[in-house]
C-alpha cells in the first residue's frame, strides 16, 4: 500500500499555534511518529504540508495518476474554501479521508461546512494527532468507497 498524508495551510506550525486547539506536538514529530507506525505495518508513506492551495492540488493530481492506495488529507482551512481542492479530489480514483486534529464540530460555525466531505471516503475530526494513525487504520481494513 501506497499513501499520502498531506497537510494543508499552517499545519507547519503545530506546537507553536493555538495549542488549546492542536496540541503541543509538531509536524516533524508527526511525521516522525507516522513514519515509524508505516514501517511497522509494512507500507509506504509520503508526508507532504503545504501552504499554497495550487501545490496541494499538484500533489492531488500525482497522487492519482500514481495510482496510490489513499491520501490521508488535512486540508486546514481549505476544507472550508476550496471548491479546487474539491474538484481535484474528485478528478482522481483515490480514496481520500478528510482528518481534523480539532473537533470542527465544537467549534466556530464556519468551521462546521466542509468542501471536501462529499468527495472524501470519510472523516475524522476531534482526536488530536491520532486521527492520522486512524484515518491510516482504515485504508489498512481497506473497505472505504474511494
Ligand atoms: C484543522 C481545522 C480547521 O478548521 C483549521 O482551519 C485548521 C486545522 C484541524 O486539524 O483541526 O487549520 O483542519
Amino acid at each position: 500500500m501506497r499513501v499520502l498524508c498531506l497537510n494543508g495551510p499552517n499545519l507547519n506550525r503545530l506546537g507553536k499555534r493555538e495549542k488549546d486547539a492542536y496540541g503541543t506536538f509538531t509536524l516533524a514529530e508527526l511525521e516522525a511518529e507516522l513514519a515509524e507506525f508505516a514501517a511497522e505495518q509494512n507500507f509506504e508513506l509520503t508526508c507532504r504540508q503545504s501552504n499554497h492551495e495550487g501545490e496541494l492540488i499538484d500533489w492531488i493530481h500525482q497522487a492519482g495518476d500514481e495510482g496510490l492506495e489513499g491520501i490521508v488529507l488535512n486540508a486546514g482551512a481549505y476544507t472550508h474554501t476550496s471548491v479546487a481542492i474539491r474538484d481535484a479530489i474528485s478528478a482522481i480514483q483515490v480514496p481520500v479521508i478528510e482528518v481534523h486534529i480539532s473537533n470542527v464540530y465544537k467549534r466556530e460555525e464556519f468551521r462546521h461546512h466542509s468542501y471536501i466531505a462529499p468527495v472524501a471516503a470519510g472523516q475524522i475530526t476531534g482526536f488530536g494527532k491520532d486521527v492520522y494513525k486512524l484515518a491510516l487504520h482504515a485504508l489498512l481494513l481497506g473497505n472505504q468507497r474511494g
